[in-house]
């Protein structure tokens, strides 16, 4: 009888060990998946417009990071139209800006880089798929490549980088410079330009809440 009554204690404590270690394990768990939660939440909180940097160099690291943000971005049936152009040689940022852009604040930055898009997309056609390819106009290119631009400055914002969304297109004044000076073909536009760099102001994040501007089940 003694003997079944350890057995059950035995057995009774492991069940009890067994749960909080789980219980522990699911806590870690949890508060771990709070700390990435806010850290995503204080990047995109964080991020703003930086126009002054210093003149150190950006680490290839931080630009391989930034640039797989950008283009972990999503697409409209997945074409990802997007060719991006790291431009790291400052005597040729006058050329680049040779369009309408305010350059002298941007003359620092560590890096521009151009996010350039495909606008036409070659594939079998959606009904037919066993299809020779074909090109169309992709139309969704654009928002395409605004997602790649915010994946690309929330990148920079996580690693403590400043950098700012420049429009190009659709001005004609700062594209055509931009596409005869990087030979595009005619089929690509550059849409977005981001010079980045480490800040060398204190520029803040807004505060863009406006309660009025959301709306729950109607207008
Ligand atoms: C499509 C687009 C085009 C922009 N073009 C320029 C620009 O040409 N020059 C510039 O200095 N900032 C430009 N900006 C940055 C905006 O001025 C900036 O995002 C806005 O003032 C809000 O400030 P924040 O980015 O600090 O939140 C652009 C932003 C977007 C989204």
């Amino acid at each position: 009888m003694k003997h079944i009554i350890y057995l059950v204690a035995a057995a009774l404590t492991i069940a009890a060990i067994a749960t909080s270690c789980c219980k522990n394990n699911e806590n870690t768990q949890n508060t771990q998946n709070n700390n990435a939660a806010d850290q995503t939440f204080s990047t995109i909180m964080n991020r703003k417009s930086v126009r002054s940097y210093t003149s150190d160099t950006i680490p290839a690291e931080m630009m391989d990071k930034m640039l797989h943000a950008a283009v972990a971005a999503p697409s409209g049936m997945d074409v990802r139209p997007w060719h991006i152009v790291v431009m790291t040689d400052k005597s040729q940022y006058d050329t680049l800006f040779a369009g309408n852009f305010n350059m002298d604040k941007f003359k620092q930055a560590g890096a521009v880089v151009i996010f350039c898009a495909d606008t036409t997309v070659t594939r079998p056609p959606r009904e037919n798929p066993d299809a020779p390819a074909v090109t169309k106009p992709n139309l969704t290119w654009r928002d395409d490549m605004g997602a790649a631009t915010e994946n690309f400055l929330l990148a920079a914002e996580a690693l403590g980088l400043g950098a700012v969304w420049t429009a190009c297109y659709p001005y004609g004044d700062r594209m055509d410079p931009i596409a005869k000076f990087l030979n595009l073909p005619g089929n690509v536009v550059p849409y977005s330009v981001v010079p980045v760099g480490f800040p060398a102001g204190d520029e803040q994040p807004k505060d863009k809440w406006d309660a009025g501007r959301i709306h729950y089940n109607r207008w």
